[in-house]
């Protein structure tokens, strides 16, 4: 099929085509030095700080959807965008017209101060209310984990935004949140009230209105292809394709076997710009079917690897919600340990096919998926599809797998647990939220039925060595202990 040269896309509503996409370029520096939409902040380039936070906007018309995502525009490249629609702080409101409730508050509350992170937390909070108009306490300062502030220390910005959440006020049904004006100044207790200054509730606290928001644009629901066409976008140094079929990208793979695969560009937008690295060809998965979808079967849950580590959560937390607890074990495991991976932005991009096969000795997935035993299934043009174990074979050094070039990693199969069966995993690193690992760990214990004799144990473990390593000697010891 003829690939598309043109980028199409929106910016807070206004559309943009771009004949020269360069793969090399962010969002970030797109908006900034091309559209000099300067609102968006560089802080510090590599998705820690949430300073550079805008909503990304998508239509899929199989399910006729739009989603809503908060996104590192620091990290995004350009070329990942067509056919989606960007919104900025400028896009949501303006000192010149009118602020949005989600700026106003922020404001109220003296919740910003030398206002660096403020664009960044503006529109984290702003995607959370487009995506859940009345979110719990716990929602929201859990959407905040990828924003950094060195001013303020958040209360203010966690006060000021009380006024959108559904939990805060121990008046209920009585809060004002319910009632258009503030008028339960005296009855208010504890001060719990959004906009609360000194003590005292703030009589004009505001709240949020889905209805005001402006609508996603026509013209991308109407020509929902575009978000569906293959793309080729080259600079003198670098070509990105995204190909939108499995054969196109088997092709593609065999033509540049040394061509690294893109979703999120959360690995390689940092090898890139810190190490250097130069990525002659990048082929754009996120499109490949095969590659997206999430199954549950009754071998397990089939993640495809362009499936983003918050769908990976989203289906995990379903399964654990609706099988018995013994058959969701690792699944429980597993959003333990997800929600202490990067932050909302990179969980909202990043694929769990790219954690496993940078294959980083300090991988927060990898243990835990060695341990669980997961199997991988792999494709390449010239070969036969196959299924790998994720045992103490799959890595062969630092940030080396056992696979070849040309191998294309389809889907990962993470097993459901047994009723003998207990499944663990730790992390530990220099901070709680959005942080890198220093070791972390994935444990997998089988018992003989009725008893407390190991059956069967698997130990992972990152951060100690070149790679994950397993320690096939405490396990072979502690069977029939
Ligand atoms: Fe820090 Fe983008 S600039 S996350
Ligand atoms: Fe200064 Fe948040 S207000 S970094």
């Amino acid at each position: 099929m003829e690939k598309q040269t043109t980028l199409v896309f929106f910016v807070n509503g206004q559309k943009i085509q771009e004949n020269n996409a360069d793969p090399d370029e962010t969002l970030l520096q797109y908006l900034r030095n091309r559209l000099h939409l300067t609102g968006s902040k560089l802080g510090c380039g590599e998705g820690g700080c949430g300073s550079c936070t805008v909503m990304v906007s998508r239509y899929d018309n199989i399910t006729d959807k739009i989603f809503h995502l908060s996104v590192n525009a620091c990290l995004a490249p350009i070329c990942s965008l067509h056919g989606m629609a960007v919104t900025t702080v400028e896009g949501i409101g303006s000192t010149k017209t009118r602020l949005h409730p989600v700026q106003q508050q922020l404001a109220n509350a003296h919740g910003t101060q030398c206002g660096f992170c403020t664009p960044g937390i503006v529109m984290s909070m702003y995607t959370l209310l487009r995506n859940n108009p009345r979110p719990t306490q716990k929602e929201m300062e859990s959407y905040f984990d990828g924003n950094l502030c060195r001013c303020t220390g958040y209360r203010p910005i966690l006060q000021g935004f009380k006024s959108f959440i559904k939990d805060a006020c121990p008046m209920g049904a009585n809060c004002c949140q319910n009632k258009s004006v503030c008028n339960e100044v005296k009855n208010c207790e504890n001060g719990l009230l959004n906009g609360e200054v000194n003590g005292t509730c703030n009589d004009n606290h505001l709240l949020y209105d889905p209805s005001q928001e402006p609508i996603f644009p026509p013209e991308l629901k109407l020509n929902a292809h575009i978000y569906n066409t293959p793309l080729k976008f080259c600079n003198s140094q670098s070509t990105w394709f995204r190909p939108t079929s499995l054969n196109e990208l088997l092709e593609l793979k065999k033509l540049y076997p040394s061509a690294r695969l893109i979703v999120g560009n959360t690995e390689l937008g940092i090898e890139k710009k810190f190490k250097n690295a130069e990525f002659p060809v990048l082929i754009c998965t996120t499109h490949i079917e095969a590659m997206n979808e999430v199954r549950l079967d009754e071998r397990g849950l089939v993640i495809g690897a362009s499936v983003t580590l918050s769908r990976i959560q989203e289906a995990m937390q379903s399964a654990v919600d609706s099988l018995p607890e013994w058959k969701t074990r690792i699944f429980a495991a597993f959003l333990d340990m997800l929600q202490w991976f990067g932050s909302h932005q990179i969980r909202n991009v990043a694929a769990i096919g790219g954690n496993i096969m940078t294959a980083s000795p300090i991988s927060d997935l990898i243990p835990l998926l060695m341990a669980a035993g997961a199997e991988l299934y792999v494709m390449s043009k010239d070969n036969k599809p196959r299924h790998v174990k994720m045992d103490h074979s799959f890595l062969k050094g630092y940030r080396k797998t056992d696979l070849n070039p040309e191998a294309i990693l389809i889907s990962v199969n993470v097993p459901c647990s047994n009723e003998q069966e207990h499944f663990y995993g730790y992390k530990v690193a220099n901070r709680k939220d959005d942080d890198i690992s220093i070791v972390s760990a994935g444990l997998d214990v089988q018992f003989q039925k009725g008893t407390d004799v190991i059956e069967n144990i698997s130990c992972a473990y990152g951060g100690m060595a070149e790679t994950t390593v397993m320690a096939l000697k405490t396990m072979a010891a502690l069977v029939g202990r």
